[in-house]
């Protein structure tokens, strides 16, 4: 009977370009659902946007988009990435598509009705500049327990305290720069300690199968009553004020959905778009058979995610299925955090290893996904990508034990004999027999997700068979008199072989699988296969050199910080340097050492002040000089400055100006504020000229 699986990934934040550790995640689940589809299982694989969230709709609003034209930027970049690394989603949707809307107020209708939700008031800083609550991650201050300064909302850096954004220490909102205020407004509560919940949890999480042990002990202790008899499980707070992108809640004007609500949501609405795809795009047909999928006893749902969102995946998700009447997940697979060369990669940032410059320099995605494979296993445990391991599994296993194989036999089987295979004799029927006994547990590893197993016990074989080839050395045997028979049995043991550890590796090498299939003439590769040969006579293709090998350059170049910016080559001061004149033409201009014996602002003009100068004259002279912004009055009085002193007076609004101050400024003031006066060294009198 095949079974009918629904698998997702999680929903990544439709903020920024997807980094290695999302492409682990695609990679691991894509493998997993690669071989039930190889079973003969039905499988909907599907993944969206998360679209939602105020850092969403703070990022659309510096970059001057609305939060729909962000994310759907966002979503235009996603293909290089799923297409690159041959991820086979059956949909892509987005958590603010109208599927979305109506299945997270039908879900929360259904929460209401069952007497899980709650509204009380409660108190949070506002921002009272940008009108707008803000949420934990956007009010920074001092740590509460270590002092350290700009720490977040919700913890610190520093000391890794956990507290509330109230505790903070001089808060101020990291979006205006201004202190936030404590105002108070109506929340809306999934009320998850409710004793339904509790028990219904405290079942589901210790059911077999649901959860890894290690995820099941971690999340336990939510469930489990303290010496005081409180539980670390409360009310769930899943409403937002306005303004908020997200999802209205019914009959709340101005309330929005916390977007952990409706993410999860997300899987079932994109997989109920992928029916509605499916079905030609009839939404009424899509309808009915998600809803059929979704009744269906028999069908299975599993989620695949990372460490850190393992609460809304394990204890508020199932929560909101089962008291909504829907169907809970069969299992929730969590993996651990991928990093590079050691480091800690930035949830928003990745690090080092660029999957897109990765496809650009040419390397092999599917090195990756065979990488990738070898290091996963079915526990949350971190992995860590590291170059020169990468290189030693890609080139000395990969090709250097299995693609070896083909490329060691492939030439006498098209050269000596026509391109037809042989019989295997006993001793190649041995080893057939050895290989074919590794697909059950073989299969069972790629179902526990146990990966990096199933590999091992590949490569093992393939050591075997390498052993094989080097016992019988085709290519001594092509120069000897009278062993063609022997050749052929040889050549075609090899070609038999290499076909059974292709069905082994293709969940892994999905693309590398279809090039041996054609070569093979084998028509797709199965698991139940294995029991099989394609026997003396067939005739195989025309081998092509499958794969390469990763050079060290490739892995150099990748790991190369990408070049810095060029300098930006603007004009000194922000203006070009003025056309040459000659030295009369600078003899014209007469400048002379002022003192500025007073100084007054300009009732009526905010730029003007007006100087009272002596320039070594009989009689002071009036300026009017455009510093207001930069000088107040009395720090001017007594400086020495510089004056042109043969300028037109010239009749300002204010008075007659004699003359003109000196003074240094960008010619785009706005960006590059300040108004600089000229001051001489000490020593210089007043009336001496400049020249
Ligand atoms: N939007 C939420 C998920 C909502 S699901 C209803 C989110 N998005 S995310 O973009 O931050 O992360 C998406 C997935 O990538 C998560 O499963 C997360 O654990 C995973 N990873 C993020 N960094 C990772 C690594 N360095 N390594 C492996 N996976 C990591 O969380
Ligand atoms: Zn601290």
């Amino acid at each position: 009977m095949p079974r009918k699986l629904f698998v997702t990934t999680a929903l990544p934040y439709a903020n920024g370009t997807l980094h290695i550790g999302h492409m682990m995640e695609y990679i691991q689940a894509d493998i997993w659902v690669r071989f039930q589809r190889m079973q003969g299982h039905e499988v909907h694989f599907v993944c969206a946007d998360d679209a939602h969230g105020a850092p969403i709709m703070i990022a659309a609003d510096k970059a001057g988009k609305t939060p729909q034209q962000f994310v759907a930027d966002i979503a235009a970049g996603r293909k290089p990435y799923l297409d690159g690394f041959h991820i086979s989603f059956d949909n892509w949707h987005s958590t603010d598509a109208p599927e979305n809307h109506l299945l997270a107020q039908d879900i929360y209708r259904d929460l209401k009705k069952a007497g899980l939700i709650d509204s009380r008031s409660i108190e949070q800083f506002f921002d009272p500049q940008k009108n707008m609550f803000l949420p934990d991650r956007f009010i920074k201050g001092q740590c509460p327990k270590c002092g350290a300064k700009d720490q977040y909302g919700d913890n610190c850096e520093v000391c890794g305290a956990v507290y509330n954004p109230t505790e903070l220490i001089s808060p101020y909102s990291a979006l205006s720069g201004v202190t936030p205020v404590l105002r108070s407004s109506e929340h809306y509560f999934f009320r998850l300690s409710d004793p339904r919940c509790v028990e219904f949890l405290e079942a589901w999480t210790r059911q077999a199968g649901h959860l890894q042990v290690e995820v099941y002990n971690k999340i336990k202790e939510w469930l489990e009553p303290d010496e005081t008899g409180k539980r670390q499980l409360g009310d769930w707070d899943i409403s937002r004020d306005a303004p908020y992108f997200g999802i209205e809640i019914p009959d709340a004007p101005g309330k929005y959905f916390y977007v952990w609500l409706d993410a999860p949501i997300g899987y079932l609405a994109s997989l109920l778009n992928h029916f509605t795809r499916r079905s030609a795009g009839d939404a009424t047909e899509g309808a009915r058979r998600f809803a059929a999928f979704m009744e269906d006893p028999d069908s299975e749902q599993f989620h695949f995610i990372g460490k850190d969102i393992i609460t809304f995946h394990t204890l508020f998700w199932p929560a909101m299925l089962h008291f909504s009447g829907r169907k809970t997940p069969n299992a929730v697979f969590v993996h651990g955090f991928l990093t590079v060369n050691s480091e800690k990669m930035s949830k928003s940032r990745g690090t080092g290893l660029d999957p897109l410059k990765y496809l650009s320099l040419g390397m092999n995605a599917e090195w990756l996904r065979y990488y990738i494979a070898a290091k996963l296993n079915p526990r949350n445990e971190d992995i860590e990508f590291n170059p020169e391991d990468f290189m030693a599994r890609v080139n000395s296993d990969l090709v250097g034990k299995y693609i070896n194989i083909a490329s060691r036999a492939a030439g006498f089987i098209s050269k000596r004999f026509g391109g037809k295979l042989g019989a295997v004799a006993d001793d190649g029927a041995a080893l057939l027999q050895l290989l074919r006994a590794g697909a059950t547990d073989i299969a069972s590893h790629y179902e526990s997700r146990d990966f990096a197993r199933a590999l091992r016990e590949a490569m093992l074989l393939a050591d075997r068979v390498n052993e094989y080839v080097d016992q019988n050395k085709p290519w001594e045997l092509a120069k000897q008199q009278g062993m063609d028979e022997r050749l052929h049995q040889v050549c075609s043991t090899c070609i038999e072989s290499f076909r059974l550890l292709s069905i082994y590796l293709k969940p892994v090498l999905p693309v590398l699988a279809a090039r041996v299939e054609e070569f093979l003439q084998s028509g797709p590769l199965v698991f139940d296969d294995a029991a099989r040969t394609l026997g003396a006579g067939h005739a195989i293709g025309e081998y092509r050199h499958l794969m390469q090998r990763v050079e060290l350059k490739q892995l150099e170049t990748l790991f190369e910080a990408p070049p810095a910016p060029v300098e930006q080559v603007a004009p000194p001061g922000g203006e070009d340097i003025a056309g040459t004149i000659a030295i009369d033409d600078f003899a014209k201009i007469d400048l002379r050492i002022a003192k500025i014996v007073d100084c007054q602002a300009v009732e009526g003009s905010t730029k003007l002040l007006r100087l009272t100068l002596d320039v070594g004259e009989a009689a002071t002279r009036t300026v009017f000089s455009g510093i207001a912004s930069a000088y107040k009055p009395e720090d001017l009085i007594g400086q020495l400055t510089v004056v042109v002193a043969n300028l037109a007076p010239r009749k300002m609004k204010f008075g007659l100006s004699e003359g003109m101050v000196l003074a240094a400024s960008h010619a785009d003031e706005k960006a590059n504020p300040g108004i600089f006066v000229l001051h001489p060294s000490a020593g210089a009198k007043p009336g001496m000229r400049v020249r």
